[in-house]
């Protein structure tokens, strides 16, 4: 579906944003393994959540509508999950296949991951490898390194093991693993990634440490379950964040987001750019920060991008290159090539859609340089089929000369859905 996106005069309001997708796919999973039903409030209602949605489902834990905007999962504590009956379609989620990798490596069973096109050009190996090393039998295409996964699930040793990159998914699948070892697992991340999975093991009674960047999970038999309210997803509220920043006169609220200190990376980076957002009633939901956004429009400076802001902000960096066409001078992202294997190459399809819109961007090997401040012209651009490109070039779009036409637009839904329709009711 083809999305035409006008020029914006200036963005304004009070606004919420979806549930957080990483939340809420980790709560539809350890929910699953729980002794009891675990609530999930004000849950992302996507795409990419319908995945894990299906997937517990099709390892026998019953998920059910409980009330608006909520969801009850029927955990299947000590009995155990089920083996599938059919191949689990993970569709574009790599965080479903990766987690629940490790999820069911742990049980007597065998289950199968598969997803949609572009899940399938993504690499597994980073999880294949280590699943192994702790006894589980995994195989893969292409020389085991791409989907369909097929894992064998059963008795587990714990591992020690340092992350070849960093990866909140990686990290996730191997402690979600390591909780039905016969050892303690240490997973040593590179860098800092999302700590929602610790967080929540801790809320639901696993013994979890962090020391440094060694992250410990204790093999823990039971887990309680949890009444969980979901916290906005950051990574959404990003791109009104970005429009309010870029669009003059702008003034906008975004109510209740979560601001964990391992995603806030893109809020660190806009404000290195001048932007002025504002954190008020910062307090804790469910063992997550949260807190509203305030944002008014700024005149942006470039900044340079490496090292741990790369994973505290990896969803944006799409979005931070949109902001980069209006600073004054030249941004550069670096360090960041896993930006390559996202839900499309977020390296190259940003640059040649930015160019289309008249952006001076270059490509490096692990990011990219841009030069502005350059004006934007009405066109059509291409989704890739890559929901935060979508929204990144609606953002750019906003500030074009005139109407952009964005195809295959509809893929906002897997992480965003009702974006568009909140852009435009914070047109003033
Ligand atoms: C996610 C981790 C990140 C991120 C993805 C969600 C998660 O992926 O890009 O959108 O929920 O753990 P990687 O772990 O592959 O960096």
């Amino acid at each position: 579906m083809n999305r035409e996106v006008q020029p914006a005069r200036r963005l304004m309001g009070e606004v919420r944003v979806p549930g957080d997708k990483s939340i809420t796919h980790r709560a539809l999973l350890l929910g699953a393994v729980a002794e009891g039903d675990t609530l999930v409030r004000g849950y992302l209602e996507s795409g990419d959540c319908r995945a894990s949605v299906d997937a517990v489902r099709a390892l026998g834990a019953p998920v059910e509508d409980a009330g608006p905007g909520t969801l009850r999962v029927r955990g299947l504590g000590p009995a155990g999950l089920r083996e599938p009956g059919d191949v689990v379609n993970c569709r574009g989620s790599g965080t479903t296949m990766r987690l629940l990798a490790g999820l069911v490596a742990g049980f007597d069973l065998t289950c199968v991951l598969t997803g949609n096109d572009s899940l399938r050009r993504r690499p597994m190996g980073r999880i294949v490898e280590p699943l192994r090393q702790m006894g589980a039998v995994v195989l893969g295409r292409d020389g085991d390194r791409f989907p369909p996964i097929t894992v064998r699930g059963g008795a587990l040793r714990g591992i020690d093991y340092a992350l070849p990159v960093a990866s909140a998914q990686v990290k996730s699948c191997l402690l979600l693993a390591g909780l039905r070892g016969q050892q303690p697992t240490t997973v040593r991340e590179p860098g800092p990634t999302r700590d929602h999975t610790e967080r929540m093991l801790r809320a639901m009674g696993a013994r979890v440490r962090a020391e440094g960047a060694a992250i410990t999970v204790e093999p823990a038999a039971r887990l309680a379950p949890l009444e969980l309210v979901v916290p906005g997803d950051l990574s959404s509220a990003a791109f009104l964040v970005a429009a309010a920043t870029l669009v003059p006169g702008s003034g906008v609220l975004i109510e209740g987001v979560g601001v964990n200190p391992t995603r806030t990376g893109f809020l660190d980076i806009a404000r290195a750019m001048g932007a002025n957002v504002r954190l008020e009633g910062e307090r804790l939901e469910g063992g997550e920060p949260v807190a509203d956004l305030v944002v008014r429009s700024a005149s942006l400076r470039p900044t340079k991008v490496a090292g741990e802001l790369v994973p505290r902000a990896i969803d944006e960096l799409p979005l931070v290159a949109v902001l980069a066409t209006q600073a004054d001078g030249v941004t550069e992202v670096r360090e960041a090539s896993e930006l390559r294997v996202k839900e499309s190459d977020r390296v190259a399809t940003l640059v040649s859609e930015l160019r289309a819109l008249g952006a001076r961007i270059e490509e490096l090997p692990d990011g990219y340089v841009v030069e502005g401040p350059t004006p934007l012209r009405a066109t059509t651009v291409s989704s890739h089929g890559d929901h935060r490109l979508a929204m990144a070039l609606a953002v750019a779009a906003l500030v074009a000369d005139g109407p952009v036409t964005i195809e295959g637009a509809e893929c906002a839904d897997d992480s965003f859905p009702g974006f568009f329709e909140v852009l435009d009711r914070m047109r003033a």
